[in-house]
């Protein structure tokens, strides 16, 4: 009887939340909301944000904004909040777009970092010193418990705003999986890059506590040349490292990090993803580097889903899908999270990588070593939910 009741437990998997997306879209918060606000002190920095900057944990990449004059390149730290007894250097940088001139875009990384620690950091400008703490993960191993978050398509509308301030009050979430569409800043004229800014201070009071792995989307390439802005990515290239060269990857876009006992592989839809592309390449060679006896989850990002019924965005995962499709099978990866679609979807674990062109077999099959791929729902962007 006993086991019965066990086994009715595990089949249900249960209400996990309460909380809810409204149904009608939001709009964004104004400029001048609370969020957005900027700390007290001329030049004071803002806009902090960590991330993991090693393969394995035991680094982070602090980035910061100096807003008026070039502030302090240094980062110092310790396991005392009383006694910030080390110091890290780091680089600033500065970037047009159109009419926009950014701040002074500081990175630091913190290397060397002691597993299952809590650091204290400090960054400063004009005698203004802004504090903050994160928890480095344990090291990398099977037996290593983790919880993360995820979150994608967030913007920064009064839904976004519920999202995150949701998202915090759950204290168990110990770093946040990010898959795409940051700030929205280009539903602006221009672009306006100052709603990067905005979005910057109002995902500090989580992203400055805890490393966000960022997956980069659509909202992201702020490719306008009918503005003379030709490059993509600019804005977010700037502003949100990765530590893409830790496994091998020679572009920002697609790396991977082992945290805990996840491996966790970070891919590009926006980025060339052909058989003779770097990223294709590199995702070769990642996942032959991935030790299940050590890293048992092996988790990939996405931004455009590869299994999407819905009308919006139907079927623009497609192409990327085919490509890497067949060794997400071989490598049995466990879960592929994606966003984009504004819309919560889980499939079963199925495959499609069968067609050859002549032999008709081109509809999904239930595949016991196929990932189950699952549509993060929306963060509560300025476009509203996808329904249909
Ligand atoms: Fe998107």
């Amino acid at each position: 009887m006993i086991l019965v009741v066990g086994l009715t437990i595990q089949c249900n998997g249960g209400v996990t939340s309460t909380y809810r997306r409204r149904m009608a879209a939001s709009d964004d918060m104004p400029l001048n909301a609370d969020v957005f606000q900027p700390p007290p002190g001329y030049n004071a920095p803002q806009q902090v944000h960590i991330t993991q900057g090693d393969y394995d944990g035991s680094a982070v990449i602090v980035a910061w904004v100096t807003p008026s004059e070039v502030g302090s390149n240094t980062v110092r730290y310790g396991t005392s909040n009383t006694t910030l007894d080390m110091s890290a250097e780091g680089t600033v940088s500065q970037y047009k777009y159109f009419t926009y001139t950014s701040g002074y875009i500081h990175q630091c990384t913190l290397k060397g970092l002691q597993f299952g620690t809590t650091y204290y950091y400090s960054v400063e400008a004009n005698g203004t010193a802004r504090t903050f703490s994160f928890k480095t993960p344990p090291q990398p191993g099977p037996d290593s418990s983790y919880t993360f978050g995820i979150i994608g398509d967030l913007g920064q509308t009064f839904d976004s705003n519920s999202t995150l301030t949701h998202y915090k009050a759950n204290t168990n979430a110990a770093a946040l999986l990010y898959v795409g569409d940051f700030s929205y800043a280009d539903n602006y004229p221009n672009h306006d890059n100052v709603r990067w800014d905005t979005w910057g201070r109002f995902t500090e009071s989580s992203v400055a506590y805890q490393p966000w792995i960022w997956t980069f989307g659509n909202h992201e390439l702020d490719f306008a040349p009918e503005i003379g802005e030709t490059t993509p990515f600019k804005p977010v290239s700037n502003r949100y490292p990765t530590p893409y060269s830790a496994s091998g990857s020679t572009e920002q876009y697609y790396y991977a990090v082992r945290r805990a006992s996840a491996h966790i592989i970070v891919l590009a839809s926006y980025s060339a993803y052909g058989s003779s592309n770097p990223q294709y390449k590199w995702l070769q060679t990642e996942l032959k580097k991935v030790d299940r006896t050590v890293t048992p989850w092996l988790i990939v990002l996405i931004h455009a889903p590869w299994y999407n019924s819905y009308k919006s965005h139907y079927m623009e995962g497609e192409t990327v899908r085919v490509q890497f499709e067949a060794m997400m099978v071989k490598y049995k990866v466990d879960v592929v999270f994606a966003g984009h679609v504004h819309a919560y979807e889980r499939s079963h674990r199925i495959s499609n990588i069968g067609y050859n062109i002549t032999n008709a077999n081109c509809s999904p099959v239930s595949n016991n070593n196929a990932p189950v791929y699952i549509t993060v729902g929306d963060g509560g962007n300025m476009e509203g939910l996808s329904t249909e």
